[in-house]
This record gives structure tokens, C-alpha cells and sequence, in this order.
């Protein structure tokens, strides 16, 4: 065991162990610690990247009540009903099989809007247009959550 490359290569190995025994204990120190560089605390909490914190509750869904006004123009629509169990994936997309064109007069639904057609070149499909399939991406269910944060966010005029 006379070859310098060995006995370099051992130096090294011995490094990277304590070099990664420091960070396991820096890890675990920083784990506990209840603030973050410079006070800040984000929305995730003080979870630090590497964790999963906890799920959140489910929130306080209000459907099936009248729908809330939008407060902007374009806003997309709150849900005002339920939607626990709707399939929306690759292969089923329930949200269409009552609000699509077709289905919508049937289901008593508001029909997907023309824009909904669109790509985003703008040239319309005669079917949903693949940005605006996954309709979760926008349109979310109303309910009585608290702000984020706080805020003094008002109306459009002309909404008001
Ligand atoms: C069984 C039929 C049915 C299914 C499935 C369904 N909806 Fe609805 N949806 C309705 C009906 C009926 C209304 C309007 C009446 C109301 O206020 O509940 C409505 C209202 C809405 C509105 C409000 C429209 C407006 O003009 O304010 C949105 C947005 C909406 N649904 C999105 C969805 C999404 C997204 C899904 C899938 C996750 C979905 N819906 C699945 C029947 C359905
Ligand atoms: C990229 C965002 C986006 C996605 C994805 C999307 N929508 Fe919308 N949706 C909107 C916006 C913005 C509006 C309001 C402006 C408009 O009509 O385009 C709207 C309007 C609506 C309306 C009301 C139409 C009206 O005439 O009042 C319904 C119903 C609706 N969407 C259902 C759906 C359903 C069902 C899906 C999934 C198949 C979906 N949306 C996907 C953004 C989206």
C-alpha cells in the first residue's frame, strides 16, 4: 500500500466522511431552528427545503351556494358546487361531461366559454383546446378561506 494515488485517495475518503458527518449535524441543527436567515417566513412555514411539511387541513368548502361575484374582469369562475371525486386526469375529464358544449344544456350547466377553444397562437379547435383541459389549473372551489395575506385588494369599478 506504497502508491501515493491510494494513500491520496484514503485522505480524501476520510475528508468527505467528517466533511459529510458535519453537514448530517448542521442538517439536524437547522432542522430545529425556529427562524429563518434574515426573520423571514414563508407561506411552506419554517419547514426547511428538504422536508415535506405537513398537509394542510382541507378547507371549508361553501358550494352548492350562489356563486361568489368575481372581483375582476376575466377572473375565472369559482366552482359553486362540490367537486369531491370528479375524475380529471388523462383519460376522464367529468368537468366537461357537464359543462361542455354538448352536455351543458343537458346538465343545466354554464357552457365552457369560447376562449376555452382557443390555442394560445389563437386559432380555435372544434374541441377543448389542451391548456385549458386541466380545468383545476384556474378554476378553483369557493370557500371561506382567510388571506394569505393580508391585503386591501378591492374590486374592479366596474364590478363594484
Ligand atoms: C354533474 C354536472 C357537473 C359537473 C360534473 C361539474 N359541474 Fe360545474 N356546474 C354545474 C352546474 C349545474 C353549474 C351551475 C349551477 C350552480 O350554481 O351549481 C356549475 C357551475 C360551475 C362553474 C361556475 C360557472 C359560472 O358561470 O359562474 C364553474 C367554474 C364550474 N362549474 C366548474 C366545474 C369544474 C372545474 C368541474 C370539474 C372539476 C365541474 N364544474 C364539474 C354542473 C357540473
Ligand atoms: C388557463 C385557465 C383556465 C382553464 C385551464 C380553464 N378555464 Fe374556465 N375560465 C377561465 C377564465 C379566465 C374564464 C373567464 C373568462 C372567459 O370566459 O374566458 C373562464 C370561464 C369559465 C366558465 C364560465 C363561462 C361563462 O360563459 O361565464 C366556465 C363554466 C368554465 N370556465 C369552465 C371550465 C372547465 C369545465 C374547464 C376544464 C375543461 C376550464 N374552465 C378550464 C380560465 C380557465
Amino acid at each position: 500500500m506504497n502508491n501515493p494515488a491510494s494513500r491520496y485517495g484514503s485522505k480524501i475518503l476520510r475528508g468527505s466522511v467528517f466533511a459529510a458527518a458535519l453537514w448530517l449535524f448542521a442538517a439536524a441543527h437547522g432542522a430545529a431552528g425556529e427562524v429563518t436567515p434574515g426573520n423571514q417566513s414563508s407561506l411552506r412555514g419554517l419547514t426547511p427545503l428538504d422536508q415535506s411539511p405537513p398537509a394542510a387541513d382541507f378547507k371549508h368548502d361553501v358550494p352548492d351556494r350562489e356563486p361568489y361575484t368575481s372581483n375582476y374582469v376575466y377572473q375565472p369562475p369559482l366552482i359553486p358546487h362540490t367537486i369531491r371525486h370528479y375524475e380529471l386526469s388523462l383519460n376522464a375529464n367529468t368537468c366537461l361531461s357537464c359543462h361542455s358544449f354538448k352536455n351543458a344544456r343537458e346538465a343545466g350547466a354554464t357552457k365552457i366559454s369560447v376562449t376555452h377553444y382557443e390555442t394560445r397562437e389563437g386559432a380555435v379547435l372544434s374541441d377543448v383546446s389542451p391548456r385549458r383541459y386541466f380545468c383545476l389549473q384556474c378554476h378553483v372551489v369557493q370557500t371561506d378561506a382567510r388571506e394569505l395575506i393580508a391585503n386591501d385588494f378591492e374590486k374592479t369599478d366596474s364590478l363594484q
